[in-house]
């Protein structure tokens, strides 16, 4: 079948490699891509958002499947689209409905339904321009540090983690009443600060069956140590080493079946990933967010140890055959370490030559922020390559990681040096 793929990151450059390696799929096509989904796949020049545009192509090249990389399509209605056209209802799409990505694109709707279905997760209340003295009051409610969220999409830069009250209160405003985030903090969530190690878990589901991908623990913070801006993802580790089949069995039962319950109960259509941010508090697995999609680079660490394939996991997703295909997970421990330009996640210079690609052995290169330009690949984003190996333990996975990086090169190019090391 010939597949199209919507995205352009390093998320996308795997699930590319992955679904490849299916038997299923004779063609690919990704949309736009970047330089490492050129060297496998055909690059589309699509706007992702524009469904007609989406369509014409679907048609034209005669698309039997459409898996949504990122989140946007999903909570554009990229499914709903498909579903509602009579010449496109009977093409998959693996993501789910508009309702669905609400989950993630509204943090005042995932809140709400992991209250209605008794998912723990942090105690919150949400406001509007119109409340938000009341806001403010619910503040001086609270204990330090106070966690301010945009209900919308804000690109990941949405959450605020405040010590002062005041501090926080002036926050609250200018997100409320100066729109920060833009629409995306029209409305904001204040929650309950919960104080633990974060991990993120993926499932796969059909709607009624589901597939429990590895775990991963993603490095968010620009600077060693956790330190500086938050980025899209420095690097990841999977397994996580702390996530021991005790609190595996916890995040099963009390957060993932009555996650996929409480779709069917409230009758949302979901055929695609969901990614739970969690954090351990003391061994008690709380959801700090829900996810519609792969995260990124959990995803250039989780795929590769899925030994099972790709393309027919999505099929059996679509017809909801999901509980008739079992998963194969490889033991070893995967390790991804994320190049990026320097300045991100602030202002960065792009069109930068990269070098010594061609050099590293023993390690997977996934591009993200990249394109060709002239036959040479070129920095293109802020997050630039992914570099992901397989070890015995993650220590041996990072080294690997570690040592093929030092082959790369590219003008101000920059990376974290301690993925993993708080996990010794
Ligand atoms: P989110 O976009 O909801 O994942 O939030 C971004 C980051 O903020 C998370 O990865 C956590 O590190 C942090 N965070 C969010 N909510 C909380 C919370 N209730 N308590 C502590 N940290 C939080
Ligand atoms: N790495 C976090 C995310 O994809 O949202």
């Amino acid at each position: 079948m010939t597949i199209l793929l919507l995205g352009s990151g390093g998320r996308e450059h795997a699930l590319a490699w992955k679904i490849l390696q299916s038997k299923q799929c004779k063609n690919l096509f990704v949309a736009p891509g970047n330089a490492g989904t050129a060297e496998i796949a055909t690059n589309v020049n699509l706007d992702i958002l524009n469904f007609e545009e989406i369509k014409a192509f679907v048609l034209k090249e005669n698309i039997s499947m459409v898996v949504v990389g990122p989140e946007d399509p999903l909570v554009h209605g990229i499914y709903d689209f498909f579903k509602n056209d009579s010449q496109l209802n009977n093409i998959p799409v693996i993501g789910p409905s508009k309702v669905g990505a609400q989950l993630e694109g509204s943090k005042e709707f995932a809140k709400e339904f992991l209250i209605k279905h008794k998912i723990p997760t942090a105690a919150y209340d949400s406001f509007t321009a119109q409340t938000v003295e009341k806001g403010c009051k619910f503040l001086e409610t609270l204990q330090p540090p106070y966690v301010l969220k945009a209900d919308g999409l804000a690109a990941g830069k949405g959450v605020l983690i405040i010590q002062d009250l005041n501090e926080a209160k002036d926050e609250l405003r200018n997100m409320l009443v100066h729109a920060k985030f833009g629409q995306a903090s029209s409305k904001v969530v204040i929650e309950e600060f919960l104080d633990g190690i974060e991990l993120s878990c993926f499932v796969l589901t059909d709607g009624k069956n589901y597939k429990i991908l590895p775990t991963a623990k993603d490095y968010k913070r620009i600077g060693e140590g956790d330190t500086g801006l938050n980025t899209g993802g420095m690097g990841a580790v999977s397994p996580v080493p702390f996530a021991d089949a005790v609190l595996l069995e916890k995040i099963e039962n009390r957060i993932l079946k009555p996650t996929i319950e409480g779709l069917q109960k409230d009758g949302i259509e979901y055929k695609g990933f969901v990614f739970i941010g969690l954090i351990n508090v003391k061994g008690e697995p709380m959801v700090i967010e829900y996810n519609v999609r792969m995260g990124d680079p959990e995803t250039e660490v989780v795929i590769p140890r899925l030994k099972s394939d790709l393309v027919e996991l999505f099929q059996a997703v679509a017809y909801e055959k999901l509980n008739e295909v079992s998963l194969e997970i490889d033991e070893r421990s995967a390790a991804t370490i994320m190049v990026v330009s320097g300045g991100y996640p602030e202002d960065y210079e792009k069109g930068k030559q990269i070098s010594g690609i061609e050099n590293i052995e023993d390690s997977l290169v996934f591009h993200a922020g990249t394109k060709l330009e002239n036959g040479k690949v070129v920095t293109n984003g802020g997050r630039v390559i992914a570099v992901t190996s397989f070890g015995n333990d993650f220590q041996e996975a990072t080294k690997k990681s570690y040592q093929n990086i030092e082959k790369l090169h590219f003008d101000k190019m920059y990376f974290r040096k301690d993925i993993g090391l708080d996990l010794f």
